[in-house]
């Protein structure tokens, strides 16, 4: 049961963490609960497998924000990050917005603080401010146009080529796309923690045991990463090249949670992980993304709690470069 007194415990932790009845299916009873209670829920590709397993939909983060201004569902579950929840409410502020575990933030959201952001907009007039949709709602506010990794080149080359542009947060993204597109746009220096963490030495060294491979790499990685990669883009990009492309054999820099799909999708071909450069593990993974549960989703579908609310003053300015991220994109066909 909702009690005052449980949401006073739950707020504190950031997620419903009522004791489950032993002996709950939880995949069966997630799903009985999301048909009953018309709610869809969507799940980013570096979220557990089991939990991309039972998701309506799975995808990268413009088809996520795609498909959330399209859904009819009453409630939304976003399993991923607080800042997918926060697109979806301002996309649907009529809608309940659930993400299982509110301590689901994003390292590169947190590199921009909104009043820096602002005051750093302000120093700098007369430029267009595009912003990486991993960031708070309060730094979308102070956006003309939000780009993700699957239309950020497009959207800058949608823009004349003496436009002054401040690109943020992730300078790993925005020196990748002045590399490709002959802009000197002004970065924000924020940085994805996981992406960032990935070993070129370690890269080379499996490209070395497996010659065949074909490198993939995500653009929020540093520059002598990307640099060695057969595809740069976003995780659907990365998937897509993967099923079509003929090698038998992949080094895949971005979250391993993609891997369950790849290896779904193309169960004849080898994917491996790249490895970060500070441990011994294999894969790179996020920990944001990874503190989605089934127990939390369950939980949160349970209880309706926590929802991801947006200040309405707020997402007013908000949408306005979303809605034109979805419109460009739309018009390009992406
Ligand atoms: P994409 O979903 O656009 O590939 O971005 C990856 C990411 O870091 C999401 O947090
Ligand atoms: Fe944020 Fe990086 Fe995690 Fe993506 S992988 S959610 S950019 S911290």
């Amino acid at each position: 049961m909702k009690t005052e007194q449980n949401i006073a415990k739950w707020t504190e932790k950031g997620y419903a963490d009522e004791p489950i009845p032993e002996g709950t299916d939880l995949r069966t009873e997630i799903r009985r609960m999301a048909r009953e209670k018309n709610a869809v829920i969507m799940a980013h590709y570096y979220v557990d497998g089991e939990i991309q397993d039972l998701a309506d939909f799975v995808g990268d983060s413009l088809a996520l924000a795609q498909q959330a201004a399209r859904t009819s569902a009453d409630i939304i579950v976003m399993c991923g990050v607080h800042f997918m929840g926060e697109t979806n409410k301002i996309l649907c502020p009529e809608k309940k917005v659930l993400v299982p575990d509110l301590n689901a933030t994003c390292s590169l959201a947190e590199s921009c603080e909104a009043g820096a952001f602002e005051a750093f907009v302000k120093a700098h007039p007369n430029h267009t401010v595009i912003s990486y949709v991993n960031t708070t709602a309060a730094t979308k506010a102070v956006t003309d146009v939000v780009v993700t990794s699957g239309n950020a080149r497009q959207i800058v080359e949608s823009f004349p080529k003496d436009e002054k542009i401040i690109f943020a947060p992730d300078q790993n993204l925005g020196g990748y796309i002045n590399s490709i597109t002959g802009r000197s746009m002004l970065l924000w220096n924020g940085a994805c923690h996981v992406h960032e963490k990935f070993s070129l030495e370690k890269i080379l060294a499996l490209k070395a045991e497996h010659p065949e491979a074909k490198i993939l790499v995500h653009p929020e990685c540093k520059g002598p990463v990307v640099r060695v990669a057969d595809k740069v883009g976003s995780t659907a990009a990365l998937l897509k090249f993967a099923i079509q492309d003929d090698a038998r054999e992949f080094i895949v820099a971005t979250e391993s949670g993609i891997l369950h799909e790849m290896q779904k999708r193309c169960p004849e071909k080898t994917f491996i992980p790249a490895p970060p450069n500070d441990s011994t593990c294999a894969c790179n993974e996020c920990n944001y993304m990874k503190l989605i549960t089934l127990e939390k989703l369950y939980n949160c579908l349970k209880y309706e709690w926590p929802t991801v609310e947006v200040d309405p003053a707020v997402a007013e300015r908000a949408v306005r470069p979303i809605n034109r991220m979805l419109e460009i994109s739309a018009q390009l066909g992406l």
